[in-house]
């Protein structure tokens, strides 16, 4: 519960701080609010030798030392393809802002991108397991993952936001944490939505929380009455109240949370190669452009 406050004096600030700046302008405010957040969901870790992982030089590339991949030549990303405008599907290609700025890292580490499409709660094993060589999913370094995985540098940063239907009798997220509060809260399995109302809601005996395969099913589960609210990623959020009628996000903010990108602890060489890739991407504009194409400012 103090935990709790504390993301909601965090939130306040972030809205005090940002309300009157254009939204893709929060999106370069990672530093300014890292909420990484210890959890207590037990995540799943299967770990698998994965023996034929192929060396491959990057000799050529300036400063960069060896690293191997899954497969020779390839960079191999795990992701989850249900959370727009991050990756989602367009006819049966997965694209989106994750898969743009993973091809320009493939293109500056001289391998070809192939995108894995899996559960959000496989991600962080396969990764571990060397079967994926990095994990990209609008994922939030958490207290929790950074036993499991190694984090590039921040790329965008996420708010977590309460969707509800129009009329709901929800309106802040105070009323989630009200005393004798009990309502239904959806999210999307082993996401950071579903860590923190598990642990500030649930296990306070303040409510339910029902864990979806995806967040779009979350978001059918609110409309047909089955949950009182979803709590999922803004950007998500937006995309998921545009497809459908009679909802809307509340203006109260939840936490605010930094994306980066999964490596394996096994692989040191990689998440350096990876992480000073992204880090010129960065610093030379083309994540933000990346960025700003998918997420337009108000
Ligand atoms: N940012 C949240 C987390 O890391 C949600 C990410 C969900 N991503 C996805 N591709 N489904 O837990």
């Amino acid at each position: 519960m103090r935990k709790w406050i504390a993301f909601l004096m965090t939130a306040m600030m972030m809205i005090a701080a940002v309300s009157c700046a254009p939204a893709s302008e929060s999106s370069s405010q990672a530093e300014e609010s890292s909420a990484a957040q210890e959890s207590s969901a037990a995540e799943e870790s299967q770990v698998e030798e994965d023996s034929a992982a192929a060396e491959n030089s990057a000799a050529e590339n300036e400063g960069a030392s060896e690293f191997t991949t899954a497969t020779e030549g390839v960079l191999t990303m795990a992701t989850n393809a249900e959370f727009p405008p991050y990756e989602y599907y367009e006819g049966d290609t997965v694209t989106g802002i994750d898969v743009e700025i993973a091809q320009a890292i493939a293109v500056k580490l001289g391998l070809t991108l192939q995108v894995e499409d899996m559960e959000f709660d496989s991600v962080i094993s396969a990764v571990q397991g060397g079967k994926a060589d990095i994990g990209m999913a609008g994922m939030t370094v958490t207290e929790e993952r950074l036993e499991e995985v190694n984090f590039t540098e921040s790329y965008a940063t996420g708010v977590q936001v309460i969707i509800v239907t129009e009329d709901s009798d929800i309106t802040s997220a105070d009323d989630l944490f009200a005393e004798g509060a009990n309502h239904t809260i959806g999210v999307q399995l082993a996401t950071t939505g579903d860590l923190y109302t598990t642990e500030d809601i649930e296990a306070a005996g303040l409510g339910t929380v029902d864990r979806y395969n995806k967040g779009a099913d979350a978001v059918m589960a609110l409309k047909n009455g089955k949950v009182d609210c979803v709590v999922i990623d803004n950007e998500p959020a937006k995309a998921f109240v545009e497809a459908n009628e009679g909802l809307k996000i509340l203006e109260t903010e939840y936490v605010t949370e930094d994306y980066a990108i999964a490596v394996s602890k096994d692989n040191e060489a990689l998440h350096t190669a990876v992480d000073a890739a992204l880090q010129e991407l960065i610093a030379d504009g083309t994540v933000q452009s990346i960025i700003d194409k998918y997420i337009t400012a108000e």
